[in-house]
């Protein structure tokens, strides 16, 4: 059978990786897939570049557009990232009539409405397995595994660059800029680093998840997100002590009033082994009604690990591209036109527990205080200590960790204990989910 015609726009750290797997792999692909699959053509910004992947074979160009024009091109493989140029490749790609594999999280979170609703128009495939959690196959799980199941929530790590700082910091004592550098030397980060280390990023892929676990639209402009830059090693270590580990974690789940869409560091019980998943590892909990938890692990950024997420893809692709297109499995696990617009809540009407850290006067009465004003709000105290004062202090750390509560109430509970005069500064806030 004819080989399929693959185009790859961009050959950095996933584009070399994908090259590289395709040709190591290329027997077994071809096995699984029933046709070879050969990259007839990739761009590049800058040809002179030294590249991880070996280009002999390819016509090589400067110009994505040529590829997304070639008529000798079946598949287009979008490695560019951003979403001007991109969007623009792939709309051109799917009006031409090609199959269409990206990693872009941002495109498909940003634009995917749209592209789907393009490519479903013109019958043309567009998947994304590598845009959530690299090399985890959890669209695939979530989009057929659980197809007989009601996705009650989620939960996952999502951004490798973060949990790597994360880890990193906790372990070895190393410092955020330092670690955050290493994490883009190795190929993990994003082009603009603040989506990895402010949320941004897992705030794309979480919107994805949710959409293929509720069957809504991909709505990113309605999460809630939150990085992971604030995060003091003081509260690493209350956490640690109390048994908890702090992850930054994207969580979606559907409540009778809506559904919860977040991205915020989050203690953990330190048992759970989505606690344990460090450096560059993803891992992602899913709850549905029949299957219970189940969880997915894997290495969630760098080159071969996307790369094989890219490749199986493109495996998909070629096996499905002579199907009926009405026969495919949806791009959003739902058929297009059961895909219903379930609300988002705002992000105080979320309901979790927290940890809470603040400094006060080590006099009576304080404690009282505070205690008081949670109750007033109705946010029952689950723990609290109380720490020695430095020598020569008078104030000192106390934390607290509550039971679930609407965020409303926790915000004006904590803007009434930051106006306490035994109080000094802001209290620290960090939310907490059991997992369970
Ligand atoms: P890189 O920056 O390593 O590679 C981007 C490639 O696109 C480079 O080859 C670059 O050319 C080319 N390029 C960039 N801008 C342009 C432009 N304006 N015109 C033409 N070509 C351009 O990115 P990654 O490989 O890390 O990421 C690619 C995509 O994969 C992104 O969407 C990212 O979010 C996603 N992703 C990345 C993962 C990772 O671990 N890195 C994991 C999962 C998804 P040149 O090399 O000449 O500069
Ligand atoms: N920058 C992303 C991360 C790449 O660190 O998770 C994988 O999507």
């Amino acid at each position: 059978m004819k080989p399929v015609n693959v185009g790859i726009l961009g050959l950095g750290t996933v584009g070399g990786g994908t090259v590289n797997v395709l040709k190591r792999n290329a027997e077994e692909i071809a096995r699984r897939a029933g046709r070879d699959i050969v990259v007839a053509r990739a761009s590049a910004r800058d040809l002179g570049r030294s590249r991880i992947c070996d280009t002999q074979g390819m016509a090589l160009t400067t110009d994505p557009f040529e590829i997304v024009n070639d008529p000798d091109i079946d598949v287009i493989v979008e490695l560019i990232g951003g979403c001007d140029l991109a969007k623009q490749l792939v709309l051109t790609a799917i009006a031409n009539g090609k199959q269409v594999v990206t990693a872009n999280k941002a495109l498909i979170a940003l634009h995917g409405n749209e592209v789907f609703a393009e490519a479903s128009r013109k019958g043309v495939m567009v998947l994304f397995e590598a845009a959530v959690a690299g090399g985890i196959p959890i669209i695939k799980a979530l989009r057929e595994g659980l197809a007989g199941n009601r996705i009650q929530w989620l939960a996952g790590i999502i951004n490798g660059t973060g949990n790597y700082i994360l880890s990193e910091m906790r372990d070895k004592g190393r410092d955020f800029d330092d670690v955050l550098k290493e994490a883009q030397a190795l190929g993990y980060a994003e082009a603009d680093p603040s989506f990895d280390v402010e949320g941004i990023d897992a705030g794309h892929k979480l919107t994805i998840l949710a959409s293929i676990a509720f069957g809504i639209p991909l709505q990113f402009d309605k999460v809630y997100t939150e990085g992971i830059s604030q995060i003091t090693r003081l509260d690493v270590e209350y956490a640690e002590a109390l048994g908890y580990r702090i992850k930054n974690l994207g969580i979606a789940r559907k409540t009778e009033t809506g559904i919860e869409l977040r991205v915020h560091p989050t203690l953990i019980p330190k048992r759970r082994l989505i606690a344990n998943v460090d450096g560059v590892m993803n891992a992602v909990l899913v709850c549905g009604d029949a299957v219970g938890p189940t969880l997915y692990y894997g290495a969630g950024a760098g080159a071969d690990p996307t790369a094989s997420a890219v490749v199986a893809d493109l495996v998909d692709v070629v096996r499905a591209m002579t199907c009926d297109p009405e026969n495919r499995v949806p791009h959003l696990a739902f058929q297009p036109d059961a895909i219903v617009d379930i609300p988002v809540l705002p992000v105080d009407r979320i309901e979790t527990a927290y940890y809470l850290r603040l400094t006060a006067e080590d006099k009576p009465g304080v404690l009282a205080d505070v205690t008081r004003i949670l109750a007033a709000h109705h946010i029952s105290i689950e723990a609290l200590i109380q720490k020695e004062p430095a020598k020569g202090e008078i104030q000192v750390p106390v934390i607290l960790l509550t039971q679930r509560t609407l965020e409303k109430e926790m915000n004006a509970a904590i803007a009434d204990i930051e106006a306490l005069a035994t109080v000094s500064g802001k209290v620290a806030r960090i939310r907490m989910e059991t997992l369970g």
